[in-house]
């Protein structure tokens, strides 16, 4: 498994392009040689910061060496350049979410098909050692059987740390699509598929001012996408979950950010936007607490500036994937997994706007648990152990 070093190219050099940059030295799979931009004084700037090429997009696909492609643009532009990607006869690996709409999430799955290459997509938190920890004790039963539970994610929004946070409260954004794939992917990978949604939705504010640094400073952002939204959705197993997401809370008490409750135990669970965090379980005999990091990608590895260290191991997902296509198995951040995901985030978008359930069509078996062994056959052997962010 993971013998092969695969040349990566990275398509949009913006604010998470560092993330993925540096982190890349982390996985054996991964040898990340050039990197594009719509603007290529960005790309050129990334490039020289890093050591990479800097190519214009249509030279980077036109690249025979290089073998696979990481989908780093804005949300708008994902399934353009991801089916770009693919028909360049490349693996790619995007960003979330997949797409925006179900029909080019779907064109996207049949590109990849036709054109025997691998999709995936981000989010990969759902591998870390936190999660898969969870995984475990959900697969061997500790909670019993899950009836329901929650996912919170609540702040106030982008504006005061993003550059260029016009996207993130347009049509296709909001936090549903933007936070909700990492909390519903690991929703997913616990529980299995879902079956229906039903949802509220609301903003507090028509505009937001932007006060990051950068060019946009002092610029007034349009809101055009419901900012709030509360959600239950029920999973095919039978599970129902209250999932509530909001980028206009002045802060909240949730300080588990998923919570599972089976008819043995329940389980909070760390948020699913990091690889690591402790878990604790609670049931008849008291509060047990579960720490995971000394698992391989639950490991404290990131400095952030305001003094926290956390896991980060943005591209597992692609290892992962570059593994599978080494392998001849099914990647675990799959295209399949995030379509699904993509259709729940819609149907609860869809559901508020039409004030009534909203079936979920498709489904999808939940990814393969990432074990300890895997795991570190993915790890390259001289991966720096700290990064300050
Ligand atoms: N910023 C974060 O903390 C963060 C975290 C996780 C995931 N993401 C996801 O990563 C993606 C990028 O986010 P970001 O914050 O880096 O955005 P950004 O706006 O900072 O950067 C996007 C870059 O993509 C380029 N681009 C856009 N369309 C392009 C195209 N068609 N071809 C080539 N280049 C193109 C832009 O010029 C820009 O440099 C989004 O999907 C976002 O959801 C962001």
């Amino acid at each position: 498994m993971a013998e092969k070093r695969w040349n990566v190219g990275i398509i949009g050099c913006g604010h998470i392009f560092d993330a993925y940059a540096r982190l890349s030295r982390v996985f054996k799979p991964i040898n990340l040689v050039a990197c594009s931009d719509v603007d290529m004084s960005i790309g050129q700037r990334r490039a020289g910061q890093y050591g990479l090429e800097a190519l214009t997009v249509d030279e980077l696909l036109a690249r025979p060496d290089i073998e696979v492609v990481i989908n780093l643009t804005n949300p708008s532009s994902h399934a353009l350049v991801t089916e770009a990607i693919l028909n360049a006869g490349k693996h790619a690996y995007t960003e979330k979410p997949l797409a925006l709409a179900m029909p080019d999430a779907n064109r996207l799955l049949a590109t990849a098909k036709a054109q025997g290459r691998l999709i995936g997509s981000a989010p990969d938190t759902f591998l870390g050692g936190a999660h898969q920890a969870a995984r475990r004790l959900v697969d061997e039963g500790r909670l019993g059987v899950v009836k329901s539970g929650s996912a919170h994610f609540m702040n106030h929004g982008m504006e005061h740390w993003h550059p260029n946070p016009f996207p993130y409260f347009q049509v296709g954004a909001g936090p549903v699509l933007d936070m909700g794939p990492y909390y519903v992917t690991a929703l997913v990978a616990l529980l299995g598929p879902v079956r229906r949604v039903v949802a509220l939705a609301s903003k507090f504010f028509e505009e937001r001012q932007v006060t990051a640094d950068g060019p946009a400073k002092n610029t007034v952002v349009p809101v055009t996408t419901p900012t709030t939204s509360q959600a239950l959705i029920e999973f095919r197993s039978g599970a129902q979950i209250h999932f509530s997401v909001s980028y206009d809370n002045w802060g909240h008490g949730h300080t588990n950010p998923i919570e599972l409750h089976g008819t043995r135990a329940s389980l909070m669970v760390p948020d699913p936007n990091y690889f690591g965090g402790a878990l604790t379980i609670i049931d008849a005999e008291g509060r047990h607490s579960v720490e995971t990091a000394a698992t391989v990608f639950g490991n404290l590895n990131w400095q952030e500036p305001a003094g926290a260290t956390i896991s980060n191991y943005r591209g597992l997902g692609l290892a992962d994937l570059l593994s599978a296509a080494e392998s001849g198995r099914q990647p675990r951040a799959s295209g399949e997994l995030s379509r699904h995901v993509l259709e729940v985030l819609l149907g609860i978008v869809k559901s508020a706007e039409i004030n009534d359930f909203v079936a979920i069509e498709s489904t999808v078996e939940p990814p393969a648990p990432l074990t300890e062994k895997d795991a570190a056959l993915l790890k390259a052997a001289d991966a720096p152990s700290t990064f300050m962010a």
